[in-house]
């Protein structure tokens, strides 16, 4: 009964129609291939006599997601599986997929992809970086930079209740705008003082850090995280060109970080 009464509905003239005209209207299936080229900059450790080069690829936009992320997942699976580069979480949380896209230092997760076909759009890895391999940089001394401001609670006397460290909700706000940094390096690899002095320049991502374990009101190692800052190489290469917060895929604002800290050095 119940079959035979469904089968009658479905059969009805005005359901058909009805049913057609959501699919056309709701999930339009295009016939032309929508070809957008990408330029990816490649180079393999394991024949160092062969120089960089730039690979072009074509993939079609109505078979991609809409990320620059999806484009090149797409060309590893459908293409070429030894394009490299790094990704985990494709949702702008771990960093790791950080690159220079179209000029830019961005993350390839958040990045759309232009849709303009006639344009093609360059991939590099993030630049005056040592790079292990196509798209992926060596951070090897980024994170030693990192390490290097101990960014970690320091602290010469346990809570009264042997348990947290209490902070009041103005001391913890604070933190907002600093603790949401997730360290990929885009500001830094985009300061032209990092690109010259990197070895002794700190750079805006790890003084962001530095300032956020300045200012938070738990930690007790302020003067020595200072003076770790007091010389004329870790902080004072900033000259404010700000292109660190223009380029912070996450809206942060490390260039404001680093006047905050000379501030503090110079009130101190
Ligand atoms: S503001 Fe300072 S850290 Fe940011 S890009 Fe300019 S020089 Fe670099
Ligand atoms: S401040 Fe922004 S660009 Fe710099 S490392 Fe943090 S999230 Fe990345
Ligand atoms: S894949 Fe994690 S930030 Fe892009």
């Amino acid at each position: 009964m119940y079959k035979s009464q469904l089968v009658s509905i479905l059969s009805k003239p005005s359901f058909q129609n009805c049913f057609k005209r959501g699919l056309a209207t709701s999930h339009p299936v295009p016939t032309q291939p929508k070809l957008k080229t990408f330029k990816i900059y490649r180079w393999n450790p394991d024949t160092p006599d062969v120089k960089p080069k730039m690979q072009e690829y074509q993939i079609d936009l109505n078979k991609c997601g809409p990320m620059v992320l999806d484009a090149i997942l797409k060309i590893k699976n459908e293409q070429d599986a030894t394009l490299t580069f790094r990704r985990s979480c494709r949702e702008g949380i771990c960093g790791s997929c950080a690159m220079n896209i179209g000029g830019r230092n961005t993350l390839a997760c958040l990045c759309k992809i232009d849709q303009d076909t006639t344009k093609e759009t360059k991939l590099y890895p993030l630049p005056h970086m040592f790079v292990v391999r196509d798209l992926v940089p060596d951070l090897t001394h980024f994170y030693q930079q990192y390490k290097s401001i101990q960014p970690y609670l320091q602290r010469d006397s346990v809570p009264e209740d042997g348990k947290e460290n209490l902070q009041s909700i103005e001391d913890r706000k604070k933190l907002d705008g600093l603790y949401e940094c997730i360290l990929c390096a885009c500001c830094s690899t985009s300061c032209p003082s990092y690109w010259w002095n990197q070895q002794q320049y700190l750079g805006p991502a790890v003084l962001m850090q530095a300032y956020r374990w300045l200012i938070d009101s738990r930690d007790q190692a302020s003067a020595v995280r200072k003076e770790m800052l007091q010389n004329s190489m870790s902080l004072y290469r900033c000259h404010t060109i700000m292109n660190c917060s223009r380029t912070c895929p996450k809206g942060l604002n490390p260039g404001r970080a680093i006047a905050e800290i000379k501030k503090q050095l110079a009130f101190e």
